[in-house]
């Protein structure tokens, strides 16, 4: 790998231990994927902070060693210095105030805020959310990024027009101390051009419709960059996060054009570049029922717990929650969690949205979620989501039935104790 002299200076020690670990962990890497070089970085997005019971035993001896371990892959223990470049901590394992809602003992709640601590001081800004997006951290088009979490990543690629892969632990941890990540993947311009066009034979505008819509995509191109015609109405935020998290979720797609939409794609000719379509797709009225059914994992109406917020809610989606709930009691039998950064649950706190969840008998949670926390209230069986993402993976994490729909069919369900949603 071709290094520049800063870079030849950092993994020679020049800049201290830590930075030697991360340039040699990021030379390894690159060269495992043919990287020529590394490409500079200002902006990394990953998980740095200690809020598991496995990682208790390590943080004993210290957090210069949880992230010498976890962040650098180095079984040496090295200092860590002020973060070379900003740097954001995604989503947590613990709410720093919903701790004991969640199940978790105390001694583990107080590790999570005293590592948080210790990244603060070395320039970790605690976001503490899957959509750092949705709170400040918004790279420009074009801008070399460093982030984990596969629903960021595609919404950082395709509606941002940045460029990252999926990044790891690692690699995050070694990008924030150097600036610097390997240059391959979606970094390079000619990796972005569309591989499938999926032409839309019916109109997709609520989030369910786009979150069903990206599960489909994801089941039908996998790994591949989907490019969508006929999308008829104008996407928001908040419908293209559902839909980049549900096709990252069945599939593993890190990006996608919609033309005159998303940045890199004026129109389905600049989508495609040099390269034409692998393969059309069509997705019309069946492919949408049958998308719905696979998604269900549940047959027992009767629910016990509702998930909303995945990936996190916007201030807009708590306002619906809110608006839904408002003046409503949840069934007795049912516990409903509300997810949204923390920061937008200031804006929640302030607008009187949170009061009106919690006397419904809600609760909203910031700083993680049941699936990267895997708890969940005790003896859950039957969940319902408005969530394809977490439709998928919380029924295989916490052993639970699942079922999938809009918001509005979610809230019912916690008020009702039933599910009683369904499509035309
Ligand atoms: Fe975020 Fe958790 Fe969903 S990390 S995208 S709320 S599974």
């Amino acid at each position: 790998m071709r290094l520049t002299d800063h870079e030849k200076a950092m993994l020679d020690g020049q800049h201290g231990a830590a930075r030697a670990r991360a340039m040699d962990l990021l030379v390894r890497y690159g060269e495992a994927l043919g990287a020529e070089r590394l490409v500079e970085t200002n902006n990394v997005a990953g998980a740095f902070n200690a809020s598991t019971p496995s990682i208790r035993h390590i943080a004993e001896q210290g957090f210069d060693k949880v992230f010498s371990e976890l962040n650098l892959d180095s079984d040496e223990t090295v200092e860590i210095p002020r973060m070379a470049v900003p740097t954001c901590q995604l989503i947590t394992g613990i709410d720093n105030d919903n701790w004991e809602v969640q199940g978790v003992d105390a001694g583990l709640a107080e590790l999570q805020k005293q590592s948080e601590r210790y990244l603060g001081q070395r320039g970790v800004n605690l976001m503490a959310t899957c959509t750092p997006y949705q709170v400040g951290n918004v790279p420009v088009k074009g801008e070399h990024c460093a982030w984990m979490e596969s629903s960021a990543v595609i919404y950082c690629n395709s509606v941002l027009g940045a460029r990252t892969n999926v990044e790891g632990k690692e690699s995050t941890g070694a990008a924030a101390l150097t600036g610097r990540i390997p240059y391959w993947g979606y970094h390079l311009p000619e990796n972005r051009f569309g591989s499938h066009l999926i032409e839309l034979d019916i109109e997709v505008d609520d989030m369910m419709d786009w979150g069903l819509l990206g599960y489909f995509i994801g089941y039908a191109v996998e790994e591949n960059i989907p490019v969508l015609k006929g999308a008829s109405h104008q996407p928001t935020l908040i419908k293209l996060k559902h839909f980049g998290a549900a096709a990252a979720s069945s599939g593993g797609v890190e990006m996608y054009h919609i033309p005159g939409v998303t940045p890199e794609a004026d129109t389905l000719e600049a989508a495609f570049g040099p390269r034409s379509a692998v393969e059309t797709i069509r997705y019309g009225a069946k492919e949408r029922r049958e998308t719905y059914e696979k998604i269900q994992s549940a047959t027992d109406r009767k629910v016990d717990f509702i998930m909303l917020g995945c990936p996190h809610n916007s201030i807009e989606q708590m306002e619906l929650i809110a608006h839904l709930l408002e003046g409503r009691k949840i069934h007795p039998d049912v516990q409903l969690w509300v997810h949204t950064p923390r920061a937008i649950r200031q804006v929640a706190d302030r607008s009187g949205y949170c009061d009106i969840i919690s006397a419904a008998g809600g609760v909203v949670m910031s700083d993680t979620c049941p699936a990267i926390s895997r708890r969940l209230p005790p003896g859950v069986r039957v969940i319902a989501t408005d969530s394809a993402k977490q439709a998928h993976y919380l029924p295989a994490i916490a052993k639970v039935q699942g079922w999938f729909g809009s918001v509005t069919d979610c809230v019912e369900a916690a008020v009702a104790g039933e599910w009683r949603g369904g499509v035309q």
